[in-house]
């Protein structure tokens, strides 16, 4: 892996106004409001850290973890949880915190599996969306940044669990 080929997509810069901009945007629309922020571990650790501390509205904050297998960089559709939320759903404004949609499988499973708790609302912010494959129904609410294609890693992202430290998200070829 120490000889793969990183290409820099998006500097630190570019996603930390990326993250602003959704900040700003998810304090407007929850103004008056409360939130449970559930995280998606582990992609979306580093953009939830970023993105709370950028929130006005009273937070509070949880984790769900799923787990798609697949190829190192293809989703199969099988989605399985590995971790549900321990706070309690019923009633409350749930936004899901992901780092990538990508088919779009992982977010139909996790919308369904939210949805059965019987949420108040549920919206959905990720970091990045790629819009060349999708096959799920659900769609982000919240869009940091959109590509067509391509695999990459920083910014949590991983490839066979590295790079997730990067501060910078970059195309792996
Ligand atoms: P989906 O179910 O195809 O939308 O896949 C979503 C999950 O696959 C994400 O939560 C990521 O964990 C992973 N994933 C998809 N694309 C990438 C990528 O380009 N880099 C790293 N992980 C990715
Ligand atoms: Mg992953």
């Amino acid at each position: 892996m120490h000889n793969a080929n990183l290409a820099l997509l998006y500097s630190q810069e570019r996603i930390a106004a990326e993250v602003s901009r959704l900040a700003e945007e998810i304090n407007r629309d929850y103004a008056g409001r409360e939130l449970l922020v559930v995280g998606i571990l582990k992609g979306s650790f580093l953009f939830i850290a970023d993105l709370v501390r950028q929130l006005t509205v009273p937070v509070t904050i949880d984790f769900m973890r799923l787990a798609s297998y697949g190829t190192e960089t293809q989703s199969s559709g099988i989605v399985e949880l590995r971790k549900d939320i321990e706070l309690p759903v019923q009633g409350k404004d749930l936004l899901i915190v992901e780092d990538i949609v990508d088919s779009g499988l992982t977010l139909d499973t996790l919308h369904s599996k939210l949805m059965q708790k019987k949420p108040g609302s549920l919206k959905i912010c990720t970091l990045i969306e790629k819009t060349g494959q999708r096959e799920g129904s659900i769609k982000p609410d919240y869009v940091g940044l959109s590509m067509e294609s391509g695999f990459i890693v920083g910014y949590g992202l991983d490839f066979n669990e590295q790079y997730r430290q990067l501060p910078d998200i970059h195309l792996l070829g």
